[in-house]
């Protein structure tokens, strides 16, 4: 599957459609406004220009009708803005369902959690949607002021403590679609990346299916490394499905193998990237809550083991 643009100027659904169409409306208005004033500036330099012995042009000091022109002109422009504009907010931000929404996202620093009561899954930083479908998407935080963003799927919306927000997604081409968060929200806040996955009706409801199982039991080295993300007290901030409690500090690693990146799009998910993450994360994404666990070789081994199996 390709990637995308990212561009705002390459819309692929109807709400990120109407913001590009009055975009380019408004840019071929104020074009046109340009073009008649340069214009009658410019005639104005080569037709009145200073001549050696010519008369003065005739002094005039008011003119209602001119009054009347060019404050009506620029009254219809705005007038004719503002309802374009009305017509955009319209398009790009209907109004939200009643009752539960496809997906619920929340902000966190500096990551997205990504999860559906509704369909039964949690996910992190990845979110699969199947093409042509409308998703209704609430939007929270668990800590402070962040803003989800996906330029060629989605308007902008800020996740707010304490106040639940809503924001509608659609892609209507399969493709990888780049997510950002554009407000600043701290140290790491240019690494809080998400992607948008859209597929077909069928390959969603597998991601779904995948996505809803819980951990297989692990055996061997992995196994080791189960019982220590225990007793390393790991567990105590990211959930692994199926095991125990479902904390929310850290993303959920259930299905942390089958991810594309790790740290929220800051490194692609190998193997090798997983070592260096968990030997050090402050070295990968300075800032991030991830404390450094000073693993010995054995350790690393077995945890490193463990989460090859979360797939
Ligand atoms: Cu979250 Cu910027």
């Amino acid at each position: 599957m390709n990637g995308s643009s990212g561009s705002i100027f390459d819309p692929v659904s109807p709400h990120t459609q109407a913001i590009s169409d009055l975009f380019v409306i408004t840019l071929w208005i104020c074009a046109a406004i340009f073009a008649v004033v340069a214009g009658i500036v410019g005639y104005s330099l080569v037709h009145y220009r200073w001549n050696e012995g010519a008369a003065d042009p005739v002094q005039i000091a008011g003119s209602k009708r001119l009054e009347i022109i060019w404050t009506a002109i620029p009254c219809v422009i705005v007038l004719v803005l503002f309802g374009l504009t009305v017509h955009a907010m319209e398009q790009s931000d209907p109004e939200p369902p009643v009752g539960e929404p496809d997906l619920e996202v929340i902000g966190h620093q500096w990551w997205w959690e990504v999860r559906s009561p509704k369909l039964g899954f949690v996910a992190a930083n990845e979110i699969y949607i199947p093409v042509g479908r409308p998703m209704s998407i609430r939007l929270d935080t668990a800590d402070v002021l962040h803003e989800f963003w996906v330029p060629q799927l989605t308007r902008k919306m800020t996740t707010v403590p304490g106040r639940g927000n809503h924001v509608w997604m659609q892609a209507d081409q399969p493709g990888i679609y780049q997510g950002v968060c554009s407000e600043f929200c701290g140290t790491q806040h240019a690494w809080m990346r998400f992607e948008v996955i859209a597929v077909s009706e069928e390959e969603f409801d597998a991601w779904v299916e995948q996505q809803r199982q819980t951990a297989a039991v692990p055996t061997g080295d992995a196994a080791r490394g189960a019982q220590l993300f225990r007793d390393l007290t790991c567990i105590n901030c990211h959930a692994i499905q199926g095991v125990a409690s479902h904390p929310t500090a850290g993303p959920d690693l259930t299905h942390v193998a089958s991810r594309r990146f790790l740290g929220s799009g800051i490194v692609p998910n190998t193997p090798e990237n997983l070592r260096r993450w968990m030997t050090d994360p402050q070295e990968v994404k300075p800032g991030a809550l991830m404390p450094n666990f000073k693993l010995n070789d054995e350790q690393l081994a077995h945890l490193l083991a463990y989460l090859a199996t979360l797939r």
